[in-house]
């Protein structure tokens, strides 16, 4: 097997720029799942994606769904391995869909023209997610271009709805369970501290998204005319948002603590332990100061306490110079982070019964209920984190770290709830490949390695 193993790992070695080259196409579909008008890019994307896999000799097809299609991929099934037990199954998941790319004008380049600056790939959807799933196909590529057999068999499940929380892939693993069994899932999606500490991730957050939307006037007015006698919208927003937190970060709603599972002292220590320090992170992030709730390092406040944020706030004129006016209404959409064990339908209901206690009642308050997720955490103990562990060592040549990441990542809940299986999330993003903001990049390191820890880690967990 040793033997085996090396004709995959030097095929991987040389065929870099060949997959580089494929990433780049795989990129050019604008896969934008929030936004309508890219329902044909996404059905495009998935059909590329298929092909791709068909040609490197996997069983693909795109399965289509209420939403976006979901493509299936699997290896032709070996037989045993030569012993009783029967053979194992793995289930690699991984998203084609993309955030907006907007603003556009904040681009060094265009979002879908993937641009390479030094060991930097740039575009949209570069390291979330297509760059990190890529790395997978490319190392099952390996084994089957080598000839080199499988331990074990493996399931590819690709969607197009993880960034707009969509849930056409629960009803699909549903649909699919006996087909969809597995022994482990394995996720690319997250990321590591830096390029010298690869990470396997054991939590991520949960989340729930709403909206808050306070009409005033009904519709926009003079603000000199009737300016003084009635609510401004926008400014009722202000002061109800200001009352979401305190001056110590601290979430204000009554009871929003009430489910979270305290830090473990050997947790805490755990996290010291991770190279991150804040000083990088004020000069990453380009902020004056860090801030964050009481009593917690920066690294807690990211990965292991809950949050409320603010996404995005509209209201009034927008647009170049000025414009006297009260708009009719005001607008803001939340999501908070959810740590174990806060439920996201029940954060939902504390949250909105607060709003409606302090929503003064000279506007009226509409609340728009959204997505939401439970948070996902695992012990890395077992068999199969070790082995990742194992994989993870060989691949970057580096000691791996435990950490638990603030990104969700909805569908780990279901693998667990309805296949019964828990995921490994081996994550290849960096702090700086800009998930989700302008300039998005791919490290073509973490690429490589990511290849080769995917082609390690099936010989590892089988
Ligand atoms: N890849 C991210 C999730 C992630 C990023 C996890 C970094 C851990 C570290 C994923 O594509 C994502 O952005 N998910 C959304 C989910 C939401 C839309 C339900 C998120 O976390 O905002
Ligand atoms: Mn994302």
């Amino acid at each position: 097997m040793a033997n085996n193993i090396q004709k995959v790992l030097d095929y991987l070695k040389q065929n870099q720029s060949q997959f580089v080259g494929e990433l780049c196409e795989f990129i050019r579909f604008p896969s934008v799942s929030a936004q309508t008008q890219h329902k044909a890019d996404l059905q495009a994307c998935a059909e590329w994606v298929a092909r791709h896999c068909a040609n490197l000799g996997l069983d693909a097809r795109v399965c289509p769904t209420a939403g976006h299609p979901i493509v299936l991929a699997k290896t032709r099934r070996g037989a045993t391995n030569g012993d009783s037990k029967p053979r194992p199954h793995f289930m690699v998941y991984g998203h084609y869909d993309v955030q907006p790319p907007e603003p556009l004008d904040l681009w060094h380049s265009p979002p879908f023209e993937a641009r390479i600056e030094g060991r930097s790939l740039f575009a949209r959807g570069s390291t979330d997610n297509k760059g990190q799933i890529f790395a997978h196909l490319k190392a099952v590529e390996a084994y089957l271009k080598t000839g080199t057999p499988l331990p074990c068999d493996l399931t590819f499940v690709i969607e197009g709805e993880e960034e707009v929380g969509g849930k056409s892939l629960t009803d699909f693993l549903k649909e699919r369970r006996k087909e969809l069994f597995c022994d482990a899932v394995v996720v690319s999606d997250s990321g590591m501290p830096d390029k010298k500490h690869p990470a396997l991730d054991y939590g991520l957050r949960g989340i729930v998204a709403f909206e808050i939307i306070l009409h005033g006037p009904s519709r926009d007015l003079h603000s000199g005319i009737f300016g003084g006698a009635i609510e401004n919208p926008a400014m009722a927003l202000s002061v109800l948002l200001s009352k979401m937190r305190d001056k110590n970060g601290k979430i204000a709603v009554p009871h929003f603590y009430d489910d979270v599972v305290p830090l473990s002292a050997f947790e805490r220590k755990q996290f010291k332990r991770l190279p991150t320090k804040d000083s990088e992170l004020v000069k990453l992030l380009g902020v004056k100061k860090l801030f964050g709730e009481r009593g917690y390092t920066a690294t807690e406040q990211r990965s292991a306490r809950p949050t409320f944020e603010i996404n995005g706030l509209t209201s009034g004129y927008q647009g170049e110079g000025s414009k006297t006016i009260i708009p009719a209404c005001a607008r803001a959409k939340i999501t908070c982070r959810l740590v174990p064990n806060q439920k996201p339908a029940k954060i939902y209901k504390t949250v909105c019964d607060y709003i409606k206690k302090i929503c003064p009642p000279t506007v009226r308050l509409e609340l728009e209920d959204g997505h939401g997720a439970e948070p996902y955490f695992f012990s890395p103990t077992g068999t199969h984190a070790q082995a990742a562990l194992r994989a993870l060592r060989a691949a970057f040549g580096r000691e791996p770290v435990l950490m638990r990441e603030g990104g969700s990542i909805p569908i780990v809940n279901d693998f667990k709830k309805v296949l019964g299986v828990d995921t490994l999330l081996l994550g290849l993003g960096l702090p700086d490949d800009n998930a989700h903001s302008p300039n998005e990049k791919y490290d073509l390191d973490n690429f490589e390695n990511g290849q080769r820890m995917s082609a390690l880690l099936w010989q590892e967990l089988a």
